[in-house]
This record gives C-alpha cells, sequence and structure tokens, in this order.
C-alpha cells in the first residue's frame, strides 16, 4: 500500500516512524505550540509496514538542531529525522537518546528543588534504561521518570 498521507515539502524538516500516537508530545519536544507560525503537517495512527501504525510531523522552512531533535528518542524512540531541500532528502538519520536534559522534563516530586518557585532553576535530568525501557532521573532528588512524555514541561 502506498498512501499519501500528507504532501511532500519543499523544505524544512520530516519526523517520521514516531510511536504511534506520540505526534502531539513530538510536537512540544521542537518546541511547537499554540500560536507557532511554522506550517506543519501531520498524521496520527498510519498504516506503516515497519511498525503496523505510526505518526508523521512534517515541518516546514525550519531546520531544527541535532539536538533538539534526538531529544525525541525520548518519546519515540525509532524515529526517523529527514532534512528535506527542493523536495530531496540531503540528510536522514535515526534520532538517538541523549544522555542528559536540562530544562525539558518537570520533575513529578513536589517538593525537589527543581520545583522550588521561590529559587527557581533548570531541571535536569539523567536518561538511563531500565529493564529495556528508557526513564529519567532527576539529578537534584534522585526521582525517576518512567513515562517522560506526560512530564514534559
Ligand atoms: N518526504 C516529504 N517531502 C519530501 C520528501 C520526503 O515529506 N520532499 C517525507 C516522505 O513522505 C516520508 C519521509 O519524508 O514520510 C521519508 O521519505 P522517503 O525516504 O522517501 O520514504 P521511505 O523510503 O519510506 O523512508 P524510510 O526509508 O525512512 O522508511
Ligand atoms: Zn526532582
Amino acid at each position: 500500500m502506498n498512501v499519501l498521507t500528507v504532501s511532500k515539502i519543499r523544505e524544512g524538516t520530516v519526523i517520521d516512524h514516531i510511536t504511534a500516537g506520540k505526534a502531539l508530545e513530538v510536537l512540544k519536544i521542537i518546541g511547537i505550540k499554540s500560536g507557532s507560525k511554522e506550517r506543519v503537517s501531520m498524521a496520527m495512527n498510519v498504516e506503516s509496514r515497519k511498525m503496523g501504525k505510526k505518526d508523521i510531523v512534517k515541518v516546514e522552512g525550519k531546520f531544527i538542531g541535532d539536538e533538539e531533535l534526538n531529544r525525541i528518542s525520548l518519546i519515540a524512540p525509532r524515529a526517523t529525522i529527514n532534512i528535506i531541500k527542493e523536495f530531496e532528502i540531503i540528510r536522514k538519520f535515526n534520532v538517538s537518546l541523549p544522555r542528559e536534559v536540562e530544562g525539558i522534563i518537570r520533575c513529578p516530586n513536589q517538593n525537589c528543588m527543581s520545583n522550588d518557585e521561590k529559587e527557581p532553576v533548570k531541571s535536569f535530568f539523567r536518561i538511563e534504561e531500565e529493564d529495556g525501557r528508557v526513564i529519567a532521573r532527576c539529578e537534584y532528588c534522585g526521582k525517576k521518570v518512567y513515562d517522560i512524555g506526560r512530564f514534559l514541561v
């Protein structure tokens, strides 16, 4: 089957093979939110030969840095990045897990100093694998986050 779900783009970034249902979290990680000006198209829960079902996000006219793109692996470890120029894919790569992330995960521990309103510090998490799944561990209080997508800032 080869159905074109969303149009090809001339220039920008295509994030393909996103874990089904996670496209909105991916948008959050790359900083696209209500009021953003970029032209964005996405598809959720479409057929994929490799994955059964998958999500896709296409952002036109925007080139996103590798560090930001690699953070997508926290919620969609199989995502592939395609950088497009003049309708051609000029670069394709798989996202890879960062070892640590600053500021993008909110610590679930209310008493953690990263949640202190009087003395704000940026959150800092180490990324680890536990029983084959990706977890984030707060550098300040040690709290482990198992469902990272739910705790994106
Ligand atoms: N794409 C796009 N605009 C372009 C070129 C490609 O939106 N001008 C998108 C395609 O729709 C697809 C992704 O970029 O979602 C990757 O394209 P391509 O490598 O041609 O597809 P596949 O071979 O299926 O990719 P893969 O090998 O990564 O499975
Ligand atoms: Zn904490």
